[in-house]
């Protein structure tokens, strides 16, 4: 092998095939299981668009409701996952709850399960833990920024759908309509990319033979990073620096001058912008217009104009969707655990696909270290082994 067959980063790399969902940057468009996110997003509840990415089609509204009922069923934490989550630091981020909360339900899920043999599971288990992970994911997000606040639990409602519950949850009301329905748009555009760092952290595990919580838990710790998952948050941030659209120019001169990556901008596979931005944009209007936020509005547009025609660089979803969540009336660090709660239903599908159709994740690399050289004083006591044959890397 030589250097120049490495691509840094996987950039360009073709790793599988996927039937869960298509990004194409020429068209600038995004398919769920061959259907526009934007039509899904304008259409669909979140549930409905889960029930796509796990089993491939829209569900009949019997279908909808049997996942619904399931869903339901599910949502509450146990007081086992609730103590769990309060062992972790209040000064720690959140993301780190929302790891240990699932790692502790796999574990208590998958308790008495014995050898690391039958880890994988059937198909029909692992849709089940699909279902159940969506289904307390919310409540594990809504619990973490409630006890962050001092504030108590509070318990799901059965005659709220999936994203009234969860905004229930969290703040104890339900908001207007246009609010569910843009906190609804948020969840469908975030619950799947194909093979981005975070799902593809997924498959290499599940290549393993691994559980789907192991799965999911190495998943959110590679969501975590600002390059990643993070950037929504890290977004809020930027605008609370800028503080005023009127900052927007001297504010980049100094960003740039100290080459700052700006948050919620550029992309590893759109170069000519992100296809989600858009719908999530008309969701942050609606907001903006809800809560008569025209600031809001201002200091986006200016940051983006001003980047746009500086550097070429597009917004991605993160940019609309932080200040959208800050207006919902999310606290910041809470933006990257909504971000899993959406895309647990992407990364379970792409596991489900990967243990479909198995070979494990298991790329080479160019070694770069010193050159064979041997300890002082070590001497063999016994004849040496030729390796000389090995391929260049042995498992393992
Ligand atoms: N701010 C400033 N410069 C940028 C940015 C940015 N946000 N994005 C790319 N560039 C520059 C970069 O410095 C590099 O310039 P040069 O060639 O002069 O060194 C060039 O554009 C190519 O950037 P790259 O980092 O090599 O591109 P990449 O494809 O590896 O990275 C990215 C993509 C998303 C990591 C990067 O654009 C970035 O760090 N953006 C900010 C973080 C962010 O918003 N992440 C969310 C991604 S979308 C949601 C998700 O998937 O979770």
């Amino acid at each position: 092998m030589t250097v120049t067959d490495i691509r840094k980063g996987l950039v360009g790399v073709i790793a599988d095939e996927t039937a869960v969902s298509k990004v194409n940057p020429e068209t600038n468009s995004l398919l769920y299981r061959g259907y526009p996110v934007q039509e899904l997003a304008a259409t669909q509840p979140f549930e409905a668009v889960a029930y796509l990415l796990w089993n491939g089609e829209l569900p009949t509204p019997e279908q909808l409701a049997a996942l619904r009922a399931t869903e339901r069923a599910h949502r509450a934490l146990t007081d086992e996952v609730r103590a769990a989550i309060d062992l972790v630091p209040l000064d720690a981020h959140p993301m780190d709850e929302v790891r240990t909360a699932v790692s502790v339900i796999g574990a208590q899920d998958l308790a008495g399960s014995g050898s690391v043999m039958d880890a994988s599971g059937s198909a029909e288990e692992n849709l089940a833990r699909s279902i159940r992970l969506f289904a307390v994911l919310p409540a594990i997000v809504a619990y973490g920024q409630r006890r962050r606040r001092g504030e108590g639990l509070i318990a799901p409602r059965d005659d709220l759908d999936y994203a009234a519950n969860f905004l229930w949850m969290t703040f104890g009301e339900v908001p207007d309509e246009v609010v569910v329905d843009a906190f609804n748009r948020s969840m469908i555009l975030y619950a799947e990319h194909s093979f981005n760092a975070s799902t593809f952290t997924s498959r290499v595990i599940a290549s393993t033979l691994s559980d789907l919580y192991s799965a999911v838990t190495g998943a959110i710790g590679a969501l975590k990073g600002p390059l990643h998952g993070g950037a929504n948050e890290a977004v809020l941030h930027v605008f609370h620096e800028i503080g005023d659209a009127e900052n927007v120019s001297s504010w980049l001169d100094d960003a740039l001058a100290r080459k700052r990556k700006i948050m919620g901008f550029g992309h590893r596979v759109y170069k000519r912008g992100d296809s989600r931005v858009p719908t999530m944009k008309a969701a942050l209007d609606t907001l903006v217009a809800h809560y008569d936020r025209p600031d809001v509005a201002a200091l986006y547009d200016a940051l983006e104009a001003e980047f746009v025609s500086r550097k070429g660089i597009y917004p991605n979803l993160d940019y609309p969707s932080g200040p959208a969540y800050d207006l919902l009336g999310f606290d910041t660090v809470t933006f990257t655990p909504l971000f899993v709660a959406s895309r647990v239903t992407g990364w379970t599908a792409h596991i489900m696909e990967q243990q479909a159709a198995n070979a494990l994740i298991r790329p080479l690399s160019a070694y770069s270290g010193p050159d064979e050289r041997h300890v002082e004083g070590y001497v063999p006591d016994t004849a040496a082994i030729d390796v000389s044959e090995r391929p260049e890397e042995a498992a393992g």
